[in-house]
């Protein structure tokens, strides 16, 4: 029996939500969806209001998601525009940058100048409703100015996190068409800097890129940056004779504000579309009741832009709600551990929304991270991206929330839009390592591997019943995939790729990927991806990737790699290839342990049986299962025999 924490008096004061206000409204979600969802769609300002407001089906051949189709809006109006009537001078984003010397506010007002000049730079391009707009860009605030900019003139971003490689971009570039990509001369972080314009060169050369007409530059850090002339422009030269004025295209509900890839369990990313209203519903509801936001406090999600949580919980949901929204440039650890105290302390920030990786580095070097500050003004913790292990989480509450603050571990995926299953701070007691229950209007089943749906206590692949509007609408170009890929494991039901447990109170554990997909610091990566990667080596006849468990990363990369005939494997050989893979797909993906073979387990139909790499690499030999198919059950010895240690 796990501790329970029960609703702080100080929480449950102010909060918005109580528990029997938690029932009322799930309860109301489920039985009313459309009067719900009509409801609380008028927290977003329409241009001309919906009178439809849920056209969804799950059926097999017919997946389709709608939500307040006939309704027109535009996204950067509504995190922009709406709040210059009463809140001009309010501070939209603080930005405390990776030298902790140095920060800066943006109110409102001059959000709405620096957006709406930029978007006119854009259209100067030639740049218009409909075109795909990708950004490479640090975490400085001109990658929220481009995402709303983009918003604002009807284009759809789709941002690349700028811890992906060349090859990873064009890739992405291609797959959208995108006609120009927004970066900057090199970003700061950790002290040191990354030449995000000399890989965006890299991805464009030798006209890999053909749609790509435009990269625009901002000015970061002022290193030398390389020039192609007629594509490369200076931001600061594009909006330099422009007005500061521009009309916010009128978009319809299901016209899509971005893309965002992610990886999926085949070697190609998937773009992910999320459309405009349901999205902005979603994104802002879920921000203002997971976190209790109350007006005039200061929120912080330490996420990156290039990541669905900055997308939904730096940028849309926050500015939606005309909230202070901190952006982050650094690292949580540069130039020391506690700097997360120290910036909390220095702008008084009262909700804070982590990883449990970044937790798990603090939490390696003791209660250091907390003694550079006091964080009295926290109020609320959240947490998302992996599941969070209870050590870490009793020492996120009592190391950084002074054992005052509440935490939200929230689970959702780039998929939906926004958190699904999570407490919510006034109403929900809480049990470290659950993600306890769902948010308003979903409904989560767990289902056996026939798809029967487990009542009460139960384990098993999580899915989720029925449409929510923040749920993504397709893959790019490609519905069919969609199709395949969510709704065709478990008919009729969206699945997750996640399996879960639920207790006794109906609480949810999530237990981690059900597929071959790896979440390594919270970093979604696709084995199938990495494994590419390495085969394009020359030295790699064939490679498998499997996860196995690690301290600090949650999960770390094991990599098993049958060399070429003739090559001698050697340490050097070995560092390329960990190389290799760091620069063709990205440092996150780098391999942590390489294990050299002259032979994997396969079928006699020649399938590679990852179970039992997957067992060899979390080093747990007894119930191998039957490995009577193999093709030569005397390879599974040699690998026990050769497991990598660090
Ligand atoms: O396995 C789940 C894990 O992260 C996956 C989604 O990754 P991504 O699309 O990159 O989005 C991450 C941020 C929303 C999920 O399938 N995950 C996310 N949050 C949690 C989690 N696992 C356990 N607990 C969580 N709170």
């Amino acid at each position: 029996m796990s501790q329970l924490y029960s609703v702080p008096e100080h929480i449950k004061a102010k909060a918005k939500i109580d528990n029997d206000g938690y029932k009322k409204l799930y309860q109301q979600s489920i039985d009313d969806p459309e009067g719900f969802w009509s409801e609380h769609g008028q927290r977003i300002t329409w241009f001309t209001p919906y009178n439809k407001v849920k056209n969804t089906s799950f059926e097999s051949g017919k997946v389709s998601v709608k939500w307040y189709e006939d309704g027109t809006l535009n996204a950067c109006y509504n995190c922009v525009d709406r709040h210059l009537a009463n809140n001009a001078d309010k501070t939209a984003i603080i930005w405390e940058g990776d030298d902790p010397s140095v920060d800066k506010h943006i109110t409102y007002r001059e959000l709405h100048k620096e957006v709406s000049r930029f978007a006119n730079g854009l259209k100067k391009l030639g740049i218009g409703k409909g075109d795909r707009v990708a950004i490479y860009m640090p975490m400085v605030p001109e990658a929220a100015y481009a995402m709303l900019a983009c918003a604002r003139i009807g284009a759809v971003h789709s941002v690349i996190f700028g811890g992906f490689s060349p090859n990873a971009i064009a890739d992405r570039i291609n797959d959208c068409q995108a006609k120009a990509i927004i970066t900057a001369d090199e970003g700061r972080r950790g002290g040191s800097t990354i030449g995000l314009k000399a890989n965006v060169d890299k991805a464009l050369s030798d006209d890999a890129c053909p749609s790509l007409e435009h990269s625009i530059v901002c000015r970061v850090t002022e290193g030398e940056v390389e020039w192609t002339e007629g594509r490369d422009v200076w931001w600061h030269e594009l909006v330099g004779e422009v007005s500061d004025e521009c009309q916010a295209e009128v978009m319809n509900a299901e016209d899509p504000l971005f893309i965002l890839y992610t990886s999926g369990s085949t070697g190609k990313p998937k773009g992910v579309v999320h459309t405009t209203g349901g999205y902005m519903v979603y994104a802002s509801m879920t921000h203002e009741y997971v976190f209790d936001y109350q007006e005039d406090e200061v929120y912080w999600c330490a996420a990156d832009v290039g990541w669905i949580t900055g997308h939904s919980y730096i940028v849309y949901g926050p500015l939606a709600n005309g909230a202070t929204t901190l952006m982050f440039e650094g690292v949580p650890t540069y130039p020391g551990v506690g700097r997360i105290g120290e910036i909390v302390d220095k702008h008084k920030v009262n909700i804070l929304y982590t990883a449990p990786t970044a937790i798990r580095a603090l939490m390696a070097k003791g209660d250091e991270a907390a003694k550079t500050s006091t964080r009295e003004s926290l109020r609320i913790l959240g947490s998302v991206g992996e599941p969070i292990n209870p050590e870490a989480w009793e020492w996120y509450h009592r190391a950084i929330g002074n054992g005052k603050c509440p935490i939200m571990d929230t689970w959702w995926q780039t998929e939906n839009g926004g958190i699904l299953i999570t407490p919510l701070p006034g109403a929900t007691d809480l049990k470290p390592g659950s993600a306890t229950r769902p948010f308003f209007g979903i409904q989560p089943a767990l289902v056996d591997s026939e798809g029967n749906i487990q009542e009460g206590e139960a384990e098993g692949g999580l899915v989720i019943k029925d449409s929510w509007p923040g749920q993504m609408r397709t893959l790019w170009g490609d519905h069919e995939r969609f199709e395949q890929t969510y709704f065709s494991t478990f008919k009729g039901m969206y699945f997750s790729g996640d399996g879960a447990r639920r207790d006794s109170d109906g609480y949810y554990w999530i237990t981690g990927r059900m597929d071959d997909v790896l979440n390594v610091s919270g970093h979604r990566l696709g084995t199938a991806e990495i494994e590419s990667a390495l085969v394009a080596h020359k030295a790699v006849a064939e490679a498998a990737v499997v996860g196995y468990p690690h301290d600090l990363k949650g999960q770390g990369i094991y990599v098993y790699i049958t060399p070429v005939e003739g090559v001698e494997v050697t340490d050097e050989l070995t560092k390329e290839v960990r190389n290799w893979v760091r620069s063709e797909l990205s440092p996150i993906a780098t391999p942590d342990l390489i294990h050299w073979t002259t032979g994997l387990p396969k079928t006699r139909s020649g399938k590679i049986m990852r179970r039992i790499l997957r067992k060899i690499a979390a080093n747990e030999y007894e119930n191998l299962g039957d490995t009577s198919t193999l093709a030569d059950p005397s390879v599974v010895d040699s690998l026990i025999e050769n497991r990598m240690n660090k």
